[in-house]
């Protein structure tokens, strides 16, 4: 048995939002998975909306709050994501992109994300395909196949109708693969380790 951690990443802006309904019931059906197949899991959830201004800030200044650093840390150290956002003008909302750009350069490398979105009309479902996957596909993260697309008509009295059931189950089931098949995160990347050897720090060359 392994302990693992997802990040659930909600990109909603109201409250409640459906966003964040649907991020807690896609990690929820990766966490039973995991823990069906003998793995403790914690979740750790990191909602947007808290981190607003600071992710704003972050972008004019280049250092979080402790907040922002704490929810940045969540993200890069889990040994999964769950990334969800509402879809504005048929794309990621701008919350969404901004926090995915002060994550640190190189820290998402080979990390499994499932992708997810909520929507006004499922016309704009494919917004996941050609905005989402290509942008973690960038940061070279390891995107399940399955994306998960709520529009309203999938939502009957706060829980996933039988089809968005479904695709819940399964984007759960494959992101539990993806984490399962890789040894567990040592946490963070730590900004201040030291990569190089300090001899050659110094330019000594007699090392
Ligand atoms: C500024 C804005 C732009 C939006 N643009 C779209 C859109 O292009 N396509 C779409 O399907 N829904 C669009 N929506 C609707 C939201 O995606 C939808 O209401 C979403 O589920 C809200 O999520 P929440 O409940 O977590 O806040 C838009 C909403 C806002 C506020």
């Amino acid at each position: 048995m392994t302990r693992r951690t997802l990040a659930v990443v909600s990109a909603g802006l109201s409250q409640p939002s459906s966003t964040r309904l649907l991020a807690d019931q896609l990690a929820a059906a990766a966490r039973d998975e995991l823990v069906r197949r003998g793995h403790q899991v914690e979740l750790r959830t990191v909602e947007l909306r808290d981190h607003a201004h600071d992710v704003v800030n972050n972008m004019l200044t280049g250092f979080p709050s402790a907040a922002l650093r704490e929810a940045l840390d969540a993200v890069t150290g889990a040994d999964g994501i769950v990334a969800v956002t509402p879809i504005f003008n048929a794309s990621y909302n701008g919350l969404f992109k901004s926090f995915f750009d002060v994550v640190e350069s190189g820290s998402l490398v080979d990390r499994p994300v499932l992708i997810a979105a909520t929507g006004g009309t499922a016309r704009h479902s494919l917004a996941l395909e050609h905005a989402l996957r290509p942008m973690f596909g960038y940061l070279r993260a390891v995107v399940v196949p399955t994306a998960v697309f709520a529009a309203p008509e999938d939502w009957s009295g706060g829980t996933a109708d039988g089809a968005l059931r479904g695709r819940i189950r399964r984007a759960g089931a494959e992101l539990a693969d993806q984490v399962e098949r890789r040894p567990p995160s040592t946490g963070p990347a730590d900004p201040f380790a030291l990569t190089t050897d300090f001899a050659q720090l110094l330019g000594r060359r007699d090392s």
